[in-house]
C-alpha cells in the first residue's frame, strides 16, 4: 500500500471504528459482530505500525492502552470541582426547595439524577478532541489521567455534530458489578487479596500505571455536568441532551420535577430500584434546571446552592442470630457466617450475613441468640453492624471461634498480624482440593472451562478426580449420565449433569489442554504466590520444570521480580513428594513441562510470500496458522496490500478485508487449500 492509500485507509478505519464504538458502548445498538469489529481494529493496528506518522489524535487504538505512566502530573482545575451538600431526610428536601423558592422568587424546575458511586472526573475537549482528563483531587487540583481515561470506550475521543470549540464535561467513572466481580474472580485465581467494592476498585484502576491493564478492566463513565464560557443553553437538561448528540453517554434515568412530591417519588422509586441496576448508586442528585436561576442561587464556599444530594441510608433491620457456621474457602481461609431468623431487608429476604473474621465477632461482642442489626450497604452480602445487648438472653454464651477445621478437623492456624484463621491441610482438606481443581481448569490456566459451573465439584464428590492428574485418566463411560442436585448458598437448587455433547466437549478440552504452554501449566499448579505473571517469569528464567524444582533460594531470588516470599513458597511446594508425583503424572500425560522451542524450519514452500491470516479455522488457531507460515518460510502481515501474496481465510473473514482482497485481485485460500499447499493433508 502506498503512503497516500495508507493515510486514507487509516482515516477511514479510525472513523468506522469510532462510529461502531459509539453504537456499541454509548447507544447499546451494535451493527456489526465483535469479530468484524476486531478485524477492523487489527487492520488499523497493523497500518499504524507501518505508517506511524499517520496515526490520528482520536485513533481508536488508544483504547487498548499500552502507554505506561510513572507518575501522574498534577493539574489545576480551570473551574474548581465542588461537592454537593448532603441530605438524608424528606424534611431536608423540603427545606432545600423552600430555600430555592425564596431566593428566586419564581417557580423552579428540578432535574433529578442518580448519584453514581464512583470517581469524579473532568474531561476537557478542544475543537472536538478529548485533550485532558483530570481527577477531582482536592477540588482545586487533581491528577492528569488522560491516557487511562482514553481506554474507556464510552468516552468519545472525537465529537460529532455542533459542539462548542472549548468546554469541560464532568461525570463519574465506575465499574459495573459484573466487571468488578470478574476482576475479583481473576484475583482469587491468582491468590491476590480481593478488592473491597466497585468504587475502590474503580479509583485504584484509574491510578494504575499500565494503561493496557486499565483497558482490560473495563471502566465505564456517566457524564452529568457541562461547563464552559458562553454555552448556548438555557437549561442543564438541554445541555446534557446536546452533549448526547455530540457522542457522550449522559446520565441515565433523569426526571424533570416541579414539586417536592415529584422529587420524593423519584427518591422513593430508586430506593429499592437501585438494586436492579448493574452498578452502584448511593443516592439521588437534585439540580435546579435553569442556568439563569443557577446563577442567581450561586455557590457557598463548598457547594452550589442550586443542587443537593439525597443519600440513601444503608437499610437496616433487627433480627435474631440462630447460629454461626464456618466456611472453608479455596485457599483454606475460614470465614464465619451468621445464620439469621429470616427477615425482609431492602426487598429481599435475608437469612445469612458475613461475619468476616474472628476479630469482628470479638468487636461486636456477639453472644449466642443475640438480637443483631443487619445492614444492606453497597455490598451484596448484608453485614451485622451492632448487637442489641438489651435483648440478650440470660446465660447466653459468647460466640467463640472454632479451633478445628469443620471440613477436615485439622487444627486451625493464624499468621502473625493477620485477622484470618486458616486450615493448613492444603492438600487434603476437601474445599481446598476443590479450589485447586477449579484453579487448574480456569480460563487463564489450563482453560478447561467446560468443567466449570459445578462439574468439577461433581467429579470430586463422586471420587473420580482428587488431583489435577486424575482429569487425564477420565473416560467417557465414567462421565456419561453423572448427575447431582446441589443446594447453593442462596438456598436455590441446581442440577449438574453430564450429557453426551458435554462429555465430548470436556474430553476434547482436556486433550487440548496438553498444548497449553509451560508458563500457564506452572500457574495452573496453584503454588502459593505464583500468579500468572510470576509463573511466566519463572518459566522463561528456568526453561523447564526440573531446573525450577532444583533451584535454590539464591537462584530464585536472582530472577527479576521474584522476592523472598515467592522463592520460599516455590521451594516448599517442590519439597513435597506428592507434588513431585503430581508433576510426574502430568508429564506422563503429555503436559508441557518445558518452554516451546522456536518454530523449527519445515520447508521453503512459502519462501518470499507475504500472507495475511483472517477469520477462524477448524484445524488450527490463528497463532498456529502464523507459526505454520513461518515454519514453511513465509512472512506474516496483518493488513492486505498490493504486496500480499495471498490471504489465508477461515470462517467469518471480516467484510472489509474480503472487499480489499477482491479489489486488489489477491488470491484467497481456504484452510484445506493451505494445508495442501504445505503438504499437511
Ligand atoms: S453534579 C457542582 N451529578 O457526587 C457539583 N454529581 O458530592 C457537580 N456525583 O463530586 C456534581 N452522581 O462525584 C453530580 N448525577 C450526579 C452525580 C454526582 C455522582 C458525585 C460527584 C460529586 C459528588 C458530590
Amino acid at each position: 500500500m502506498n503512503p497516500q492509500e495508507a493515510k486514507a485507509r487509516i482515516e477511514e478505519l479510525s472513523r468506522l471504528i469510532n462510529h461502531h464504538n459509539h453504537l456499541y458502548y454509548v447507544l447499546d445498538r451494535p451493527e456489526i459482530s465483535d469479530f468484524e469489529f476486531d478485524m477492523l481494529l487489527e487492520e488499523l493496528i497493523g497500518l499504524e505500525k507501518q505508517f506511524p506518522h499517520y496515526v490520528l489524535p482520536d485513533s481508536p487504538t488508544q483504547r487498548v492502552g499500552g502507554a505506561v505512566t510513572k507518575s501522574f502530573a498534577s493539574v489545576k482545575h480551570r473551574y474548581p470541582m465542588l461537592s454537593l451538600s448532603n441530605s438524608y431526610s424528606e424534611g431536608e428536601i423540603m427545606e432545600f426547595h423552600q430555600r430555592v423558592s425564596k431566593l428566586l422568587d419564581e417557580p423552579a424546575e428540578y432535574v433529578c439524577e442518580l448519584k453514581y458511586d464512583g470517581v469524579a472526573i473532568s474531561l476537557r475537549y478542544e475543537d472536538g478532541l478529548l485533550v485532558q482528563a483530570v481527577t477531582r483531587g482536592d477540588g482545586t487540583q487533581g491528577d492528569d489521567v488522560t491516557t487511562n481515561v482514553k481506554t474507556i470506550r464510552s468516552i468519545p475521543l472525537k465529537l460529532t455534530g455542533d459542539y462548542p470549540a472549548s468546554f469541560e464535561i464532568r461525570g463519574e467513572i465506575y465499574l459495573s458489578r459484573e466487571s468488578f466481580n470478574r476482576i475479583n474472580e481473576d484475583r482469587e485465581a491468582e491468590g491476590l487479596p480481593l478488592l473491597a467494592n466497585p468504587r475502590n476498585a474503580a479509583s485504584g484502576t484509574l491510578k494504575m500505571q499500565d494503561s493496557a491493564e486499565v483497558a482490560r478492566r473495563r471502566l465505564d463513565c456517566w457524564l452529568y455536568y457541562l461547563m464552559g464560557e458562553n454555552l448556548p443553553f438555557e437549561t442543564h437538561y438541554q445541555s446534557l441532551q446536546a452533549a448526547k448528540s455530540w457522542g457522550f453517554r449522559i446520565a441515565s434515568n433523569m426526571a424533570l420535577c416541579r414539586t417536592t412530591d415529584e422529587i420524593l417519588e423519584f427518591i422513593n422509586d430508586w430506593k429499592t430500584g437501585r438494586y436492579q441496576l448493574p452498578f452502584d448508586i448511593d443516592g439521588i442528585v437534585i439540580k435546579v434546571n435553569n442556568f439563569r436561576q443557577q446563577q442567581i442561587l450561586g455557590f457557598t464556599a463548598k457547594s452550589p446552592r442550586w443542587a443537593i444530594a439525597y443519600k440513601y441510608k444503608a437499610e437496616e433491620v433487627a433480627t435474631r442470630l440462630q447460629s454461626v457456621s464456618y466456611q472453608v474457602g479455596r485457599t483454606g481461609t475460614v470465614t464465619p457466617v451468621a445464620n439469621l431468623e429470616p427477615v425482609l431487608l431492602a426487598g429481599t429476604t435475608v437469612k445469612r450475613a458475613s461475619l468476616h473474621n474472628a476479630d469482628i465477632i470479638a468487636q461486636l461482642g456477639l453472644h449466642e441468640n443475640d438480637m443483631v442489626v443487619v445492614e444492606k450497604g453497597g455490598e451484596i452480602i448484608p453485614k451485622i453492624t451492632s448487637v442489641k445487648t438489651e435483648y440478650r438472653l440470660q446465660g447466653a454464651k459468647a460466640v467463640s471461634f472454632i479451633a478445628n477445621c469443620p471440613e477436615c478437623g485439622s487444627q486451625l492456624e493464624r499468621n502473625a498480624g493477620e485477622a484470618a484463621w486458616f486450615c493448613p491441610n492444603s492438600d487434603h482438606c476437601p474445599p481446598q482440593i476443590k479450589g485447586k481443581l477449579e484453579h487448574f481448569i480456569h480460563r487463564k490456566a489450563m482453560n478447561i472451562e467446560s468443567l466449570g459451573q459445578g462439574r468439577i465439584e461433581l467429579l470430586y464428590d463422586k471420587g473420580l478426580v482428587t488431583t489435577p492428574a486424575d482429569l487425564y485418566d477420565l473416560k467417557a463411560e465414567q462421565l456419561l449420565g453423572l448427575e447431582k442436585t446441589y443446594t447453593g448458598d442462596d438456598g436455590k437448587t441446581r442440577t449438574v449433569s453430564f450429557r453426551e455433547k458435554t462429555v465430548e466437549n470436556i474430553l476434547s478440552a482436556i486433550e487440548k489442554s496438553k498444548e497449553v504452554p509451560f508458563g500457564r501449566v506452572l500457574f495452573a499448579l496453584g503454588i502459593r504466590f505464583v500468579g500468572e505473571t510470576v509463573a511466566s517469569k519463572l518459566a522463561s528464567a528456568f526453561g523447564d520444570i526440573d531446573r525450577l524444582a532444583a533451584a535454590g533460594f539464591e537462584q530464585l531470588t536472582a530472577v527479576d521480580e521474584i522476592g523472598e516470599k515467592i522463592a520460599e513458597s516455590v521451594i516448599e511446594w517442590f519439597s513435597r513428594p506428592e507434588h513431585r508425583e503430581l508433576v510426574e503424572r502430568l508429564r506422563a500425560h503429555g503436559l508441557k513441562m518445558e518452554n516451546d522451542q522456536e518454530p523449527e524450519h519445515a520447508s521453503n514452500t512459502l519462501a518470499g510470500k507475504t500472507i495475511v491470516v483472517s477469520g477462524v479455522f477448524s484445524r488450527f488457531s490463528r497463532d498456529e496458522a502464523h507459526r505454520l507460515i513461518e515454519m514453511h518460510g513465509g512472512k506474516n502481515a496483518s493488513s492486505i496490500s498490493a504486496k500480499t501474496s495471498f490471504v489465508l481465510a477461515g470462517e467469518n473473514m471480516g467484510p472489509a478485508k474480503l472487499e480489499k482482497a477482491r479489489q486488489l485481485g489477491i488470491p484467497i485460500l481456504g484452510e484445506q487449500e493451505f494445508l495442501a499447499l504445505i503438504g499437511q493433508v
